[in-house]
C-alpha cells in the first residue's frame, strides 16, 4: 500500500507531483481558505505524512489522531505552529525550510522599511483620492533611511541579510541576539548591544526574533517608551513577540513614529482592527518569503523533507534532530 501524504493547502504544482509520484497525496485544494480542523483530523487517520504551513496547527489533537504518522514538514522557516514536543516524544521529525528564503525574507523586511520612513501607501492613497493640488514643500514627508541607525533584534540569517542591505544604506548597525555573532560583527560593521540601549539608539528597530517562550511579548509598553519618538518599528517575525495593545498605544500617541508590519498576534487581523485605523502604520498579509521563486523552492524543498521522512532518512532541515540522538 503506498503511503498517505496530507497536504494542508494547495501547493505550487512541481511539489505535488513530485509527491503523487511516490504517495497517495489528499490536498485540501484551496488557496486561501484554512483547512477545516474536522477535516484535517480526519484525513489524517491514515496518514504518513503531513506537509503544512503557517496558518494550520499541528497540535496534540492532531497527533494523536495520525497513529501511523512518520514526518512533519512545514512551509515555512518557523515551526511555532507545530507542536514540536509532542512529534519528539513521539520520535516524528518535523521539517522546515530555512535559508532558501533568507534573503527574499529580508527583501520584504528593508521594503516595509522604506515603505513605512517614506509613506508609500499613504502616498498612495493620496493621489488615487484626487488629493495631490500641487507641489508641496512638506507634503508626505517622512524619515531619511540613508545614514540612520538601525537596531536589529535577532540576529540569525534574516537578520544578517538585513544588515547586509542597510550597509549599502550607509546605516550604522546594532543588534542584539543570544548570542554574540562575532563574524557578523566583523564582516558588517555591526555592533552587538543590550536590548535597552538598541531601542534607545535606534531609528529603526527590526524584530527578526522567532516566536519562542523567550521571545514572547518581547516588544511591550515599555520597550515602546524607550524607542526614540522618529523612531519606526518593523516587524516581520511573529506577531506573538510584539503586544500589540502596547504597539497600538504607542502609535496612537504618537510616542513612536511608525510602524511597518507583515505579522500579527491573531492572523488574519480583521478590517476593524484599530491598528488599521492609524495612518502611520504600513501592514502587509504576512507575505515575508513571497516571490514565485522562493515559495516554489521553499515547496520542493518541503516536499523533499516528507519524502526523506517516508524513507527513513534525515530530513534536510530537521526542527527536532535531537530524535536522530545527535
Ligand atoms: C514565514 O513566516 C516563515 O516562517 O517562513
Ligand atoms: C532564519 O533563517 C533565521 O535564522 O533568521
Amino acid at each position: 500500500m503506498k503511503d498517505k501524504i496530507v497536504i494542508t493547502r494547495k501547493i505550487p504544482q512541481p511539489a505535488l507531483e513530485l509527491l503523487q509520484a511516490r504517495a497517495e497525496v489528499y490536498m485540501w485544494d484551496s488557496e486561501e481558505e484554512q483547512i477545516p480542523q474536522d477535516v484535517l483530523l480526519g484525513e489524517v487517520q491514515d496518514a504518513a505524512a503531513i506537509f503544512t504551513n503557517v496558518s494550520d496547527s499541528i497540535n496534540r489533537a492532531v497527533f494523536d489522531a495520525s497513529p501511523f504518522l512518520r514526518a512533519v514538514a512545514t512551509m515555512a522557516v518557523g515551526y511555532d505552529n507545530i507542536d514540536v514536543a509532542e512529534a519528539t516524544r513521539r520520535g516524528i521529525p518535523v521539517g522546515h525550510t530555512p535559508g532558501v528564503l533568507t534573503e527574499t525574507t529580508a527583501d520584504l523586511t528593508f521594503s516595509l522599511l522604506m515603505a513605512t520612513a517614506r509613506r508609500i501607501p499613504e502616498a498612495d492613497r493620496f493621489v488615487r483620492e484626487g488629493r495631490w493640488k500641487s507641489w508641496s514643500p512638506m507634503l508626505l514627508t517622512g524619515q531619511d533611511v540613508w545614514g540612520a541607525t538601525i537596531g536589529i533584534i535577532g540576529m540569525g540569517r534574516i537578520g544578517e541579510a538585513v544588515a547586509r542591505r542597510a550597509k549599502g544604506f550607509d546605516m550604522s548597525i546594532l543588534y542584539h541576539n543570544r548570542s554574540r555573532r562575532p563574524e557578523a560583527e566583523a564582516k558588517l560593521g555591526s555592533r552587538y548591544c543590550e536590548l535597552e540601549e538598541l531601542l534607545l539608539e535606534s531609528d529603526y528597530v527590526i524584530l527578526m526574533a522567532p516566536a519562542t517562550k523567550d521571545t514572547r511579548r518581547l516588544m511591550g509598553e515599555r520597550e515602546f517608551s524607550l524607542m526614540k519618538r522618529s523612531a519606526i518599528f518593523i516587524n516581520t517575525s511573529r506577531g506573538t513577540n510584539v503586544d500589540e495593545e502596547a504597539l497600538y498605544k504607542a502609535l496612537k500617541e504618537k510616542r513612536i513614529w511608525a510602524a511597518g508590519l507583515d505579522v500579527f498576534q491573531t492572523e488574519p487581523i480583521s478590517t476593524d482592527h484599530p491598528l488599521l485605523e492609524l495612518d502611520n502604520v504600513v501592514v502587509a498579509p504576512h507575505i515575508g518569503s513571497a516571490s514565485i521563486a522562493t515559495r516554489t523552492k521553499m515547496a520542493m524543498m518541503t516536499a523533499e523533507n516528507i519524502l526523506r521522512g517516508l524513507s527513513g532518512d534525515r530530513l534536510l532541515h530537521t526542527v527536532n534532530s535531537e530524535i536522530y540522538g545527535r
